[in-house]
């Protein structure tokens, strides 16, 4: 199985808008993932003053941009990403 890296923003604007909840992704992964899925929680990733601020949280999943994150849509890339796409 691939590893796969998530980092959540935890910088100010992604905690404002809610990057703390998808932290929770670590408690809802299925079993498959839980020893190649990697959650780490970084500091600003610069994409709140490079994209628009009203997209955050953001969210990279082996480098995939992940605006507007939420639990669903991170979930979604990492299976994405496990099938191959
Ligand atoms: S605070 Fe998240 S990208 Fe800047």
């Amino acid at each position: 199985m691939k590893k796969i890296t998530v980092e959540i923003c935890t910088g100010t604007t992604c905690h404002v808008m809610g990057s703390e909840a998808i932290m929770e992704i670590r408690n809802m992964l299925s079993e498959r993932y839980k020893e190649s899925v990697e959650i780490k929680a970084t500091s600003c990733l610069g994409f709140c003053r490079e994209r628009q601020a009203g997209e955050a949280p953001f969210v990279k999943v082996n480098g995939r941009i992940v605006p507007e994150a939420s639990l669903l849509k991170v979930t979604q890339m990492i299976d994405e990403i496990e099938r191959g796409n």
